[in-house]
C-alpha cells in the first residue's frame, strides 16, 4: 500500500486527465503552497506525457531522457558506482536539487511510479522552506555562510559557483544542494553543512509511491533523494518549465543584509526560450542537462 507521510502538503492528490479548468488552478495553488503536488492514476507513459503537458510549457531533455522526454529511472545493471550514475543504481541517493551544476535547474520535476519494486525505493523529499526556518531559529550564521555567492561550486569543469541558500528581492529564497563528488564547498560554508544536514534530517518527508502515483515538485525549493531498493523499480522522470506563472523561489521572513544575486524574472508560463506548448503537449527543450544527476 502507498504510504504518504504528508504532514506539508495538501493531501490531494490529482489526475492527468482532471488537470484542466478549476481543477488544474488548484493544483497548481497547491504546488505554490507546499512546493509539491501528489498525482495518481498514471496508467502509463500517455499519462504521465498528459500531465506533463497540462503542467510545464516545456520539457528539459536530460542526457539520459528517452525521445519522449522521459527518463526512465530504474537500475540498468551498468551505471552502479560510476560519479553522476548513482541514479541508473539501486542504492540510496542523498536529497539533492535536480540539475543542480545547471545555472537555472529546471523548476518542475515530475516522478511517476510505474513498477514500486520489491523492497525499499521509499521517495525523500525536503522543503526548503522548513529547513530555511529551522536554520533562522537555531543557525543564523549557518544562513549567512551557505547564502554566500562562492559558497558552493557545483559540477565538474563545466560548472559555478552558487549559493546553497539563495537570497532573492521580496522576501523570496531558493535552495540549491547535491552532497556528491560533484559539489565543492567553501571552508566558511562547509564549516556550516553539520547544521544544515541536522535541519535537513529533522525534515525528512518519506513517500512510497505505489504504481500509478507520482509527485510534481518545485525543484528550486523541494530536495528529493530515495532509499535503496531491491526487485525491478521504474520510476518516469520529466524536467521542464511550469505552464502558470509561479514565482521565483519560496517566502521566507528571514532576511539577510541584500540578495545574494540579482532578480530574475520566474520561469511564469514557463518559457525561457519563449515557447509555448500546446495544452496537452509540452514541447521538449533541448537544453541538456549536461552534467549527470539523475536520480
Ligand atoms: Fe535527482
Amino acid at each position: 500500500m502507498p504510504s504518504y507521510d504528508t504532514a506539508a502538503t495538501s493531501g490531494e492528490e490529482f489526475t492527468a486527465s482532471a488537470l484542466v479548468g478549476a481543477t488544474r488552478e488548484r493544483a497548481e495553488s497547491v504546488l505554490r503552497e507546499h512546493g509539491l503536488l501528489r498525482l495518481a492514476g498514471l496508467g502509463g507513459r500517455d499519462d504521465v506525457l498528459l500531465a506533463v503537458g497540462r503542467l510545464m510549457s516545456s520539457l528539459w531533455r536530460h542526457r539520459d531522457a528517452d525521445p519522449d522526454g522521459l527518463t526512465a529511472i530504474r537500475d540498468t545493471g551498468r551505471h552502479a558506482g560510476r560519479p553522476g550514475f548513482a541514479g541508473l543504481g539501486r542504492g540510496a541517493l542523498a536529497v539533492h536539487t535536480e540539475c543542480a551544476q545547471h545555472p537555472d535547474p529546471p523548476r518542475l520535476l515530475l516522478l511517476a511510479c510505474t513498477r514500486a519494486g520489491d523492497t525499499g525505493g521509499e521517495s525523500l523529499l525536503v522543503d526548503g522552506q522548513a529547513v530555511l526556518a529551522e536554520l533562522a531559529a537555531h543557525h543564523p550564521a549557518a544562513i549567512e555562510a551557505l547564502s554566500a555567492e562562492q559558497a558552493a561550486y557545483f559540477g565538474g569543469s563545466g560548472g559555478h559557483f552558487a549559493p546553497v541558500l539563495q537570497q532573492l528581492p521580496a522576501g523570496r529564497w531558493r535552495l540549491r544542494l547535491r552532497r556528491d563528488d560533484l559539489a565543492r564547498f567553501s571552508p566558511d560554508a562547509e564549516a556550516h553543512l553539520p547544521p544544515l544536514c541536522q535541519a535537513i534530517d529533522r525534515n525528512l518527508l518519506r513517500l512510497h509511491l505505489a504504481p500509478g502515483q507520482g509527485v510534481v515538485l518545485d525543484n528550486h525549493r523541494m530536495l528529493h533523494g530515495r532509499t535503496g531498493f531491491s526487485g525491478e523499480r521504474l520510476i518516469l522522470r520529466a524536467l521542464g518549465e511550469p505552464r502558470s506563472a509561479l514565482s521565483p523561489g519560496f517566502p521566507s521572513r528571514w532576511s539577510t543584509a541584500c540578495p545574494t544575486a540579482p532578480y530574475t524574472e520566474s520561469h511564469a508560463a514557463g518559457t525561457p526560450h519563449g515557447q509555448q506548448a500546446p495544452a496537452a503537449q509540452s514541447t521538449v527543450d533541448e537544453r541538456h542537462c549536461r552534467l549527470t544527476v539523475s536520480w
